[in-house]
């Protein structure tokens, strides 16, 4: 298989067999075709960028797979001559191939060599008819129909370019005359290199058996040579895969728009809408409904799996008849269980999520365990990530997390227990209770008056009275800020105060928070560091001191 060439009407600085298709190396597929032959060596020429050549044909994981080097490009010819060392002592049938046909099939291949063998031929080669055969050798035939030679389209007459059937460049020969036409080859011709197909003619002089076997599916054959071609190959391709999945009984509602990879699996009565890629190792069962707009990427998605528009799973495994998006992304290590509902603007990575459960709206969870039929209100965040190290959450079945949740991690909440809204979640939550924690709520009647009125004064240049006392400024403030160590930087009342007077001047009623569970928010070190017993207790208290009026609402 020849492959040292750089392709240079690829403008790339990419060797061509390494461009992709199908999302893999245009060399692989030609490999692909090969295999089931069983060949017993399988030499592969490289050249440009002969490592990764290398790795790419070693991907396809081939029986007696070596390589040979042709460390100057100069022609076909050359190319099979650099690897006749690596066929020393084999008397076979040699097949040519080149690397840049990849929608060759293994039947054609075994057709060529069959037809070689019945024939008991020296050279054999495929050949096709193309209506435009532009950039294609040319076969040459005599007056009794047997082929003369090929001619490469730079070297040929205005008369030989009309000719329609052209060489797709597959051959068979006699290893034992392979060898010898090589060593004969002239680079007399318009590029100045050594033409394998010259052994045609060579061999037609000396009176060997040529024969030609003509294909009637030329598209299959085709050489990819430049971005244009390997673009109508892809698509091609991927219709082709397409139809299958439709044959096995997939809808597609839009098949031109579904990218569909080679490994990519899905169940019947799944119905794909448009704009859909499938990539990797991505399976999906039977009745899911995919609507649109998704990007699955070595995602499994169990039967019956509805994923709404818009949504990404990667690297992710979406249990039976579970709800994703719209607009959702699951990233790698997401497990989901059944009937999982993932609603809008959800992110989860490396979240494993028990059956039933609900996180529908804008909400992150990360390194995170939770249980089966715990609803996670809109909002919620598992922070783990504190700039040096990721930590796990861990929430258990029949949990209610309130909107608005922070859960610092490492942090767990226990079976049936419930997070208020907007509660900040440092340590972890007993089963069964409530855990809040919140700024006081409170109002400071007839303020946007008396804010106005100062607004007003300040524009018409005069005085500017005091509203009630309280710069406006300081009081937002100081009802946003949780903790006692921020709220004693505030300059309540224009004045600094001492930590605990400060506390209850700037608030309308003693905290619900005590202090020490609002102290203990300030950095993972110090909360870790907290003896468990400590923690349930202060929680417990925080759930007592909740009005009544607040739990109803
Ligand atoms: C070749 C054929 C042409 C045929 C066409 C089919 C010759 C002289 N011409 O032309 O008759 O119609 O393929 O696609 O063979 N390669 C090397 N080393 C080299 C040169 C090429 O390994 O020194 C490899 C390339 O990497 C490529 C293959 O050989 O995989 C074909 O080379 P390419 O330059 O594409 O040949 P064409 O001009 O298309
Ligand atoms: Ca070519």
């Amino acid at each position: 298989m020849l492959a040292a060439g750089l392709g240079t009407r690829m403008k790339s600085t990419r060797a061509k067999v390494l461009h992709e298709l199908g999302g893999l190396p245009l060399i692989r597929h030609a490999l692909a075709a090969l295999e089931p032959l069983d060949p017993d060596r399988v030499v592969v020429v490289v050249g440009h960028q002969a490592d990764a050549v290398r790795q790419a044909a070693e991907g396809a994981g081939l029986r007696g797979l070596t390589t040979a080097l042709q460390a100057e490009q100069r022609g076909t010819g050359h190319a099979v001559r650099c690897a006749a060392p690596a066929l020393e002592g084999f008397d076979g049938d040699v097949l040519v191939l080149y690397g840049d046909a990849p929608l060759v099939r293994t039947a054609t291949l075994r057709l060529l060599l069959e037809t070689h063998r019945v024939e008991n031929a020296d050279v054999s080669l495929l050949t096709m008819r193309f209506r435009d055969p532009k950039g294609y050798g040319r076969i040459v035939r005599g007056p009794d129909g047997r082929v003369r030679r090929i001619v490469e389209e730079r070297d040929a007459s205005d008369a030989e370019r009309e000719i329609t059937e052209v060489n797709p460049g597959f051959y068979c020969v006699r290893a034992t005359v392979l060898l010898p036409l090589l060593r004969e080859l002239r680079a007399d011709n318009a590029q100045g290199e050594y033409y394998l197909t010259d052994i045609v003619e060579l061999a037609a002089k000396r009176g060997l058996e040529v024969v030609t076997v003509e294909t009637d599916r030329p598209e299959e054959l085709a050489g990819i040579n430049d971005r244009r071609e390997l673009a109508r190959m892809e698509v091609q391709l991927r219709a082709e895969r397409v139809e299958r999945l439709m044959l096995a009984g997939v809808t597609f509602i839009d098949p031109a728009t579904a990218y569909i990879g080679p490994d990519v699996q899905i169940g019947p009565d799944t119905v794909v809408g448009p704009n859909v890629t499938m990539r990797g190792r991505t399976r999906v069962g039977a009745g899911c409904r995919i609507d649109g707009t998704a990007w699955l990427d070595a995602a499994v998605l169990h039967d019956g799996v509805h994923l709404r528009f818009g949504s990404v799973v990667e690297e992710a495994e979406v249990g039976r008849d579970a709800v994703i998006g719209p607009f959702a992304r699951l990233r790698p290590g997401t497990e989901l269980a059944e009937r999982v509902h993932i609603g809008n603007f959800v992110e989860t990575k490396k979240a494993r999520v028990g059956a039933g459960t609900k996180a529908n709206h804008l909400t992150y969870l990360g390194d995170c365990e939770i249980g089966p039929d715990t609803n996670v209100g809109a909002g919620t965040i598992t922070c783990n990530y504190d700039g040096f190290a990721k930590y796990r959450t861990t929430i258990g079945a029949r949990v209610q997390i309130g909107s608005d949740t922070q859960l610092v991690a490492p942090v767990s909440v226990g079976d049936d227990a419930y997070v208020g809204a907007g509660t900040t979640v440092t340590r972890d939550v007993p089963a069964g209770a409530l855990a809040v924690s919140r700024a006081e709520l409170r109002f400071l009647e007839g303020w946007v008056a008396r804010r106005r009125a100062r607004a007003a004064a300040e524009k018409a240049g005069g005085a500017v009275p005091s509203a009630n006392g309280v710069r406006p400024s300081a009081t937002a403030h100081a009802a946003a800020k949780a903790s006692p160590a921020s709220a004693a930087k505030t300059p309540v009342r224009a004045k600094p105060k001492p930590v605990s007077r400060a506390r209850t001047k700037a608030t309308a009623r003693p905290a619900a928070v005590p202090k020490a569970h609002a102290a203990a928010k300030a950095k993972p070190a110090a909360r870790a560091k907290q003896p468990a017993t400590k923690g349930r207790g202060a929680s417990k208290q925080a759930a007592r001191k909740v009005p009544p009026a607040k739990r109803s609402r």
